[in-house]
């Protein structure tokens, strides 16, 4: 009778916790809140391949975008914490709070973090035909006629509205804004020529100015692409506070069970790790993260850092979305 005792408790302490042993039982949602084409979208499915072979479940990417990436963002804040609805995100998840009254979430009160899982610079792209032939003609023309120049991205506070602010406070500028769901329309647009410019991140940029599709001024940065070595960073026209690097990371909804994360932190550091992974981002102009930077404590530094800088910023800057 002892003896079945002692096994019983032996098998209760060695089997992990209910919901870790059956996760993942069914297909994963990775909710990424700006349109299909754009570079998060590249990132993110990236990223669910490889997280779909590392635990072995379909990941299925659902692009609910608008606002900024708050409307996709906060279906996630309300989804069941069971680890089976995550997210990808970047800066917008630091600055919406700071762009939006009523934003019915707080990033980091109603969001677990997975971890980090890139970073990467961005580029001063147009439109083929736009009238300078080089990065200095580039910041005279801009210079010059300002407002008559329209500038594409993806909603207030997002990464392509962040790189065009400090496009137009380093050149001392004012450019017409013209928002959208994300960079990827933004870039349809400018290949037809519907609009000038857009500074956006190079998973989203960096094909189409190889494919001869759109054409690149800078890198908007201090330093060259590997990719794009005979494109200029900023820096080399004397902008030197313009620079810009912009990381995504993985969040599920608060109250995920630990075992569940932790599983999940286990899947992202193996994509991290994925030598798939990092050519294709490679490819891009992207990183992927070390192992160290893709846990949950790296992540929230990374985002309460993003806030205390950038969403003060944005405040001074008197940017607002409503
Ligand atoms: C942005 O912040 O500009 C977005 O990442 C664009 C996108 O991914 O569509």
């Amino acid at each position: 009778m002892f003896g079945i005792a002692l096994a019983l408790v032996a098998a209760a302490v060695a089997a992990p916790p209910a919901a870790a042993q059956a996760f993942p039982a069914k297909p994963i949602t990775l909710v990424m809140p700006y349109a299909p084409g754009g570079p998060g979208d590249t990132i993110t499915r990236v990223f669910a391949g490889a997280m779909q072979r590392h635990l072995g479940q379909q990941v299925v990417v659902d692009n609910t975008a608008g606002a900024s990436g708050s409307i996709g963002t906060a279906k996630v804040a309300r989804a069941a914490p069971d680890g089976y609805t995550l997210l990808m995100i970047h800066v917008s998840h630091a600055t919406n709070p700071a762009m939006f009254k009523g934003l019915p979430y707080h990033p980091v009160d109603d969001f677990e973090p997975i971890g980090s899982a890139t970073s990467g610079p961005m580029l001063i792209v147009a439109r083929n035909d736009f009238p300078a032939r080089d990065l200095s003609e580039f910041v005279a023309y801009v210079r010059a006629n300002g407002p008559k120049v329209s500038l594409a991205h993806a909603g207030v506070g997002s990464a392509s509205h962040l790189c065009g602010l400090m496009m137009m406070s380093t050149l001392k500028v004012r450019l017409n804004e013209i928002p959208y769901k994300g960079t990827g329309p933004a870039l349809n647009d400018l290949m037809g020529g519907q609009v000038d410019l857009l500074c956006d991140q190079t998973s989203g940029t960096v094909p189409s100015v190889k494919g001869g599709k759109i054409k690149a001024y800078a890198a908007a940065g201090k330093v060259r692409l590997p990719q794009l070595p005979g494109l200029p960073a900023i820096a080399e026209a004397g902008v030197q506070e313009f620079d810009i690097n912009i990381s995504f990371g993985l969040y599920a909804p608060k109250g995920t069970p630990r075992p569940v994360l932790e599983q999940l932190t286990a899947a992202l550091q193996k994509a991290v790790a994925d030598p798939e992974v990092r050519n294709r981002l490679e490819g891009m102009g992207v990183s992927a993260v070390s192992a160290e930077q893709a846990t949950p404590a790296a992540l929230r530094a990374h985002l309460q850092r993003e806030i205390d800088v950038l969403g003060g910023l944005l405040v001074k800057a008197g940017v607002k979305a409503n």
